[in-house]
């Protein structure tokens, strides 16, 4: 989605804008732009395409702004195709700003502002806002940023340029992030700190609703009755490497690889005297064990993630738990009640229905937790209980070490539910926590011994039109995301189906060219699985087969094997996860793809 940056210090701003604003193209964007105040002008570049583009077009046409307070955006188009024109910064020679979130009444606005006769040059929302602010201002900012927040209903993180205060930015949120970084002689507004890590840890989080007056030397917020608001700094703890891609290929590349140290950090606070210890968190284990019913509510990889904790937490704990997409939860009217326990699982903790999921669940009464990568987001900040994740920034839009680190939580939270409710003993749950710290470096094994195999296998697999993942259990639970994570970046078709529901409709499919993943990892379920492995290669599927080193596969069952460590099941979606993610990475690289920033995909959705 749309990402925003802004600097206001003592050096050229136009390089450190387009520096800040490669950081954010992780989030996905098809056009990019910057305002710098030359002279007290404010001068705009932008450009469709990628901010290689917008470099391009400056050197070309000899137009890079000079000045040192300035905003830069990269935009993911949603009101108005990728173009020049619609690209950000909009507005005029008066005020320009750059814009992430939706105007949901922009129309009506539009035709008031035509009727006082404004004209418009782009088809977005936030023309609108930036005409609207325009037509408030009357030489005093903070008023008419009052004016125009109370007349626009939608979601918005806004970076506003006044002509009238050259040494000056503004800014204000609701619903969509945006925080204040806090440098030397520098201050900085971003949509995430991994744009201002090269520059500061320091940063400030935004308030819905509250105004930001930067300028090199100083930062004031204010709300919306113009009062001064005192606000707490708070450090990033990532390095500036982290955000770097330090040698490898892809981002996706090396988080797959920073899963062990990403699970250790994950799991290593949360383990008290060989036991679970979620506690540190706000968790109250006696309210726990009294919940009715769990709903876990998550988009994409998160949620995938909430089905593998459906699964061990119903088996260990016996608590019946409901996964939901979060864009279906909203809409559903579920039936929560003040006895139900709602996790919201989110990476970036700002995904739109996810954060409506959570609020929802939370004017129903019903408990909220959630599971979150990035520290301040909004669904962290509106959580009844948070638990973080450390899986430090995830670059890739693929989620990877992301998805292992929510596993890790549900796996903590399954066995210390368990053993709050009885279900298991203190030794049985000490022997779960004493296999638990070691995955991390059987991890690490898994990720060399796999590799060959997995680009191997990816090989074989990328020039198939269409796929299928199949699985029992815990192994139809991963496949989901396997499968997830093969079409969004080498995009193949592929579905995941629970094996043993194939012969109800979908083997019809199965063809000589139609490949098959099957992960087979479950003992009690290895055969079973085997067997609806057969009836796919008896219709011609060649047959990428996931399962542990113990296991014996006759020479008919799979064309390639990718064989993982033996240890107990219940840890094996973990472990299987790796030559997943693996063989969707290698396809993709085979197949020429943008890896890490695959078409129409964004890595934080703030939009519905
Ligand atoms: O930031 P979130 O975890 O809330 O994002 C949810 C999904 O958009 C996300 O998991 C998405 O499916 C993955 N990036 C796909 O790899």
């Amino acid at each position: 989605m749309c990402g925003i940056v802004g600097y206001a210090g003592k050096e050229q701003c136009a390089d450190i804008l387009i520096d800040a604003l490669s950081k954010l193209e992780y989030r996905g964007y098809d056009s990019a732009g910057i305002a710098v105040f030359e002279n007290g002008v404010i001068k705009t570049e932008k450009s469709k395409g990628k901010l290689a583009d917008l470099k391009d077009k400056l050197a070309a046409e000899n137009s890079k702004p000079e000045g040192c307070v300035g905003i830069g955006h990269t935009r993911w188009a949603t009101h108005g195709e990728p173009s020049d024109v619609n690209s950000h910064p909009h507005g005029n020679a008066n005020v320009t700003i750059v814009h992430n979130g939706i105007i949901e009444n922009y129309k009506e606005i539009k035709d008031f502002l035509l009727k006082k006769g404004y004209n418009f040059d782009s088809e977005t929302d936030t023309e609108t806002v930036a005409k609207l602010l325009d037509y408030f201002y009357e030489g005093n900012p903070l008023e008419t940023i009052i004016k125009v927040i109370s007349e626009v209903r939608g979601s918005y993180a806004l970076g506003i340029l006044f002509k009238d205060f050259p040494d000056k930015i503004f800014a204000v949120r609701k619903e969509s992030p945006l925080l204040i970084g806090l440098g030397k002689t520098s201050n900085f507004i971003a949509s995430d700190m991994t744009a201002l890590l090269k520059y500061t840890r320091n940063y400030y989080l935004l308030e819905a609703n509250e105004i930001a007056v930067i300028s090199s030397e100083n930062v004031e917020i204010f709300d919306t009755h113009k009062n001064p608001v005192a606000k707490e700094v708070n450090v990033a703890n990532w390095d500036a490497d982290a955000a770097e891609k330090g040698g490898y290929e892809h981002f996706m590349l090396k988080e797959i690889h920073e899963q062990p140290t990403a699970i250790k950090t994950t799991i290593s606070p949360r383990i008290n005297a060989g036991m679970p210890y979620l506690e540190e968190s706000g968790l109250n284990m006696e309210d726990l064990k009294k919940y009715r019913k769990i709903f876990i509510v998550a988009c994409g990889t998160a949620m995938h993630a909430g089905i593998v904790g459906k699964y061990i937490i119903e088996k260990m704990a016996r608590v019946e738990v409901t996964v939901d997409i979060a864009s279906e939860f909203r809409y559903r009217d579920p039936i929560l009640t003040s006895e139900d326990l709602v996790i919201v699982i989110s990476q970036s903790g700002e995904t739109a229905d996810t954060l409506a999921a959570l609020r929802l669940s939370k004017e129903a009464g019903a408990k909220t937790m959630a599971v979150v990568n990035v520290k301040g987001s909004s669904i962290a900040r509106e959580a009844d209980i948070v638990i973080y994740t450390h899986a430090g920034p995830e670059i890739s839009v693929a989620s990877t070490k992301a998805y292992t680190v929510q596993l890790s939580i549900m796996y903590l939270l399954a066995f210390e539910l368990a053993y709050a409710k009885g279900r298991i003993s203190k030794e049985r749950c000490e022997q779960y926590i004493a296999d638990f710290v070691k995955i991390p470096d059987i991890i690490e094994d898994v990720i060399k011994s796999s590799e060959k195999s997995c680009q191997f296998a990816a090989s074989k697999l990328m020039n198939a039109d269409s796929l299928l993942y199949i699985g029992r259990g815990l192994d139809y639970a991963l496949s989901m995301e396997g499968s997830l994570k093969l079409k969004e970046i080498s995009y193949i078709h592929s579905e995941a189906y629970a094996a043993g529901e194939l012969k109800h409709g979908t083997i019809s499919l199965v063809t000589s060219e139609m490949p098959v993943v099957a992960v087979a990892t479950q003992s009690d379920l290895f055969e079973k699985t085997v067997s609806n492995i057969k009836e796919v290669k008896a219709r011609g599927a060649k047959v990428t087969l996931i399962c542990k080193e113990s296991d014996n596969v006759d020479e008919d069952v799979a064309d390639y094997l990718v064989k993982l460590p033996v240890i107990d099941d219940v840890f094996m979606p973990i472990l299987a996860s790796v030559p997943l993610q693996l063989i969707a990475y290698y396809t993709s690289v085979l197949k020429g793809c943008d890896v890490d920033k695959p078409r129409n995909l964004a890595k934080s959705v703030t939009v519905e």
